[in-house]
C-alpha cells in the first residue's frame, strides 16, 4: 500500500519575518512570509519590536499557510518549529504558539535549528537535492560557516567567522553608505554598473581557515572618511564603485575558501545556504567555477535563500519521525550551538 505523505506544519520567526509553511514530506504545499516593514526606519532589526510583530502576524500567518495548502488543522501530522539561534522574543512568540497548538491537538512536536534548516532547504522539491557527502557555505545575516554535510545529523563545521558574519559585513558597509537595511540586496543593486577595482580592499585569508570580516567595514570606512575630506559628494559620486568594490571582496574570498575545501577534502558538490545565497555575483562565481572544474554547484531559488518556514519544515522532515519525542517543557535557545 503506498505511504501517505507527512503532513508537517513548520513556523519560522528566529528573526523579523514571520513565517509558516505546509509540506507533504518535501513538497511545499504552501510557504507564507509576513515581513516587518517597522525596521527599515530603524536601520537594523529592534529586538523588542520584532517580538511584538510576531505576536500580530502570526495567526494569520498560520491560517493564510493552511488555506493556501488547501488543507485543515486535522489533516496536520506534526509541528516544527525553529528553536533557535536567533532573537529572543521573535523565537518565544512563534515556540511557543507552535507547541501549544501542537500539545492541544496531540501532535508530535520538532524543535529545529535555524541553521541546519537552511542547509536543508536543498531538500525541497523539485530538487534535485545534493548527493552526500556535501560541502554547505552557509552565508547569513549572523553566521558564515562552511560544513561538511555526510547526512542528517551528521554536520561538520570546517570553517566559520571568528567576527562578523558576511551578510553583517555587507549590512555594515550598507549603513556607512546610507542605504537602507538589509544592506545586501541594496549593495547588490548599487553594485551594479560600479567599478569593483576601485577600492583595493583585503582579501582576509586565515591560517586556521576561518573567516574575518570585521576588518572589511574598517577599511570601507577609512576609505570613505579620506574620500570626503577631499570630496564632500564623494559617497554620492562612487557609492556604486565602493559598493562593486566591497561585493568583488566578500565574494572572492568565500570562492576562495570554498575552492580550498573542496581541493583538501575531495568533496565536489557545494550548495549555497542563506540570505547572502540570494546575492547574483556569489551565485554566477559558484555556477562559473562548477561548470569549469565539473563540480555539482547546488543554488537554492531565490525564495528559499533568505529566512522562510517551508526549510524548517525540510529540517523536520530529515528526522521525521524523530528517535525521541521532544519534551513539552522544553524551551526556546537563542543561542542555540551549531
Ligand atoms: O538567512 P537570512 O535571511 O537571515 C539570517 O538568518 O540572518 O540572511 C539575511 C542576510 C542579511 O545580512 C542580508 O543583508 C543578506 O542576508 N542578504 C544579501 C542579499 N540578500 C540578503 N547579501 C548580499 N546580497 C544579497 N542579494
Ligand atoms: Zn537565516
Amino acid at each position: 500500500m503506498e505511504r501517505r505523505p507527512v503532513r508537517i506544519l513548520a513556523v519560522e520567526s528566529s528573526c523579523d519575518d514571520t513565517g509558516v509553511a505546509v509540506l507533504e514530506d518535501f513538497s511545499v504545499r504552501s510557504n507564507i512570509i509576513a515581513s516587518q516593514e517597522i525596521h527599515a526606519r530603524y536601520g537594523g532589526v529592534v529586538p523588542e519590536l520584532a517580538g511584538r510583530a510576531h505576536v500580530v502576524h502570526l495567526v494569520p500567518t498560520w491560517d493564510a499557510a493552511l488555506e493556501a495548502a488547501g488543507l485543515r488543522a486535522e489533516d496536520i501530522d506534526a509541528v516544527a518549529c525553529t528553536r533557535g539561534p536567533g532573537l529572543q522574543g521573535s523565537l518565544t512568540v512563534g515556540f511557543a504558539f507552535a507547541k501549544a497548538w501542537a500539545w492541544s491537538r496531540s501532535l508530535p512536536f520538532v524543535p529545529v535549528n535555524h541553521l541546519h534548516a537552511h542547509i536543508w532547504s536543498h531538500f525541497l522539491e523539485p530538487g534535485p537535492a545534493p548527493a552526500f557527502p556535501f560541502l554547505c557555505l552557509l552565508v547569513s545575516g549572523g553566521h558564515t560557516l562552511l560544513v561538511e554535510v555526510r547526512g542528517p545529523g551528521q554536520l561538520k563545521t570546517v570553517a566559520t567567522t571568528l567576527d562578523d558574519a558576511v551578510g553583517e559585513a555587507f549590512d555594515k558597509v550598507a549603513k556607512l553608505l546610507g542605504l537602507p537595511y538589509p544592506g545586501g540586496p541594496e549593495v547588490e543593486r548599487a553594485a551594479a554598473g560600479g567599478d569593483p577595482t576601485f577600492l583595493s580592499l583585503t582579501r582576509t585569508r586565515l591560517q586556521d581557515g576561518n573567516f574575518s570580516f570585521s576588518g572589511l567595514k574598517t577599511q570601507v570606512l577609512h576609505a570613505l572618511q579620506r574620500g570626503m575630506a577631499a570630496d564632500p559628494k564623494f559617497i554620492e559620486r562612487h557609492r556604486s564603485d565602493v559598493c562593486a568594490s566591497v561585493q568583488a571582496a566578500l565574494v572572492d574570498v568565500l570562492v576562495d575558501r570554498v575552492v580550498r575545501e573542496v581541493e583538501t577534502s575531495g568533496i565536489q558538490v557545494i550548495a549555497l545556504a542563506g540570505g547572502v545565497s540570494a546575492n547574483t555575483a556569489l551565485r554566477e562565481r559558484m555556477l562559473q567555477l562548477g561548470a569549469l572544474h565539473g563540480w555539482q554547484v547546488h543554488i537554492p531559488p531565490m525564495s528559499y535563500c533568505t529566512d522562510n518556514a517551508a526549510m524548517v519544515g525540510a529540517a523536520a522532515r530529515m528526522v521525521y519521525p524523530p528517535e525521541n519525542p521532544s519534551p513539552w517543557g522544553l524551551g526556546p535557545d537563542p543561542r542555540m550551538p551549531f
